[in-house]
């Protein structure tokens, strides 16, 4: 089989082709010397508000941040139980810990990745009970304050059945949409779609800075007071007013102009992923063991592209895979390899604890196929023979990974 270099992800096109319009977006914050803060970051989060349609946003240091000011913004009690998806970037999870709270895994669909909102229901009837208007878990008294779905690979979770669950249980919703900027769900876009939307900007994302950065996103006013509050050190301006405990999580003025120089470019982006998801679908349906991803809910922006690798019986072939790929110059990713459940300091209380065997099948058997705008069809077709050839010929598959 022919040798390629095909990396999973890559943004060596896309910069050479912006480079100048980068590079002068740069220059403006050195000739400002506006390093942290100011009108950049402003014209960067306002820019940001009018394109999904909210009414604030509050830039800060990076995904992981947003989660964790999104939470205190809601002020999630110490003991206060969240519900969350098992297969997911640990931050997800990992954050809800940090307040002594607890992650409570609820399993995944497999055909969309995301948290099955089914079980969550169905969870709740069976382990919780309403006290006035707060949801108590039956078996510790802790109560049940929140959700957060994740927005997995580019596609939203079903918010549909989330906000009728939310409502009738009274609990807040944190979209985690870091990998689905750009995405739909019915009329509104990704991020807008729960209490408080947590955006990362990290590099390889549909929308990346050049660095950390990320931001939370809501329509309410007093979350927002407390967001800008808590992004840096408890106040609201600069100044030595503290009126609250903070941290330092301001969205830097370097990001924020890279930022605003490449939001009016996503669409185009995202265009372009899904345009490579269908060449994937359409060259690779069919073959027994594969499953491909689907669209379901809402306009999907295929951050990843991520097919399920098991032979005809169902065992993983996923690894092999991986490795025959790589054999022949293409880099295939796994995201994720363990699903959280599994993760033993993420499992906060014995009595919480959930089994997950969809979340747990998926990360035996998932692999990223590389996704990056700028592929050319010529690259993308590549893959698709590269996979073909992989189940069509094992024994020839076999011969390269020796080689
Ligand atoms: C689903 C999800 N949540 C949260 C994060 C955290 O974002 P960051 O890396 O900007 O802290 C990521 C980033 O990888 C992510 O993919």
């Amino acid at each position: 089989m022919k040798r390629h270099s095909i990396p999973a992800f890559s943004l060596s096109r896309q910069i050479e082709q912006h480079k100048t319009a980068l590079l002068g977006a740069l220059e403006q914050v050195l000739d400002k010397q506006a390093f942290v803060g100011g009108a950049f970051v402003q014209a960067f989060e306002q820019q940001l508000a009018a394109y999904l349609g909210s009414e604030f946003v509050i830039g800060c240091n990076s995904g992981t941040d947003a989660l964790w000011m999104a939470l205190h913004a809601l002020r999630v009690p110490k003991n206060g139980i969240v519900l969350t998806t098992p297969f997911s970037f640990i931050a997800s999870s990992s954050e809800i810990a940090t307040f002594g709270a607890h992650p409570v895994f609820i399993d995944i669909e497999q055909d969309t990745f995301n948290i099955s909102p089914q079980l969550l229901a169905a969870w709740l009837e069976k382990n919780a009970y309403c006290e006035g208007k707060t949801a108590i878990h039956k078996a510790t008294g802790f109560p049940i304050v929140g959700i957060i779905p994740v927005d997995l690979f580019g596609q939203c979770a079903d918010y549909r059945i989330l906000q009728e669950i939310a409502e009738t249980w009274n609990l807040w919703i944190i979209e985690d949409t870091a990998q689905a900027i750009g995405a739909t769900f019915g009329e509104k876009k990704a991020g807008t779609l729960g209490t408080i939307g947590a955006f990362s900007f990290y590099p390889t994302k549909n929308l990346g800075a050049f660095g950390d950065a990320g931001a939370c996103v809501t329509n309410d006013p007093i979350l927002a007071e407390r967001l800008l509050q808590v992004r840096q050190h408890g106040r609201k301006a600069t100044g030595y007013d503290y009126e609250a405990f903070g941290i330092n999580s301001r969205l830097d003025a370097m990001q924020a102009v890279v930022l605003s120089q490449r939001l009016p470019l996503l669409e185009g982006f995202n265009d372009r992923r899904r345009a490579i998801a269908q060449i994937y679908s359409s060259m690779l349906d069919g073959i027994l063991g594969l499953q491909l991803p689907r669209e379901i809910a809402g306009h999907h922006v295929f951050h990843q592209y991520t097919v399920l690798v098991d032979d005809s019986k169902g065992v993983s072939l996923r690894n092999e895979l991986e490795k025959y790929l790589a054999g022949i110059g293409i880099q295939a990713r796994i995201f994720y390899p363990q699903s959280l459940q599994q993760i033993s300091f993420l499992n906060t209380n014995a009595m919480l604890a959930t089994a997950c065997p969809v979340a747990t099948k998926v990360a035996a058997s998932c692999l990223s196929l590389p996704m990056w705008p700028e592929m050319t069809d010529e690259e993308v077709l590549a893959v698709c023979d590269a996979v073909r050839q992989f189940f069509v010929q094992p024994a020839a598959a076999q011969q390269v990974e020796l080689s």
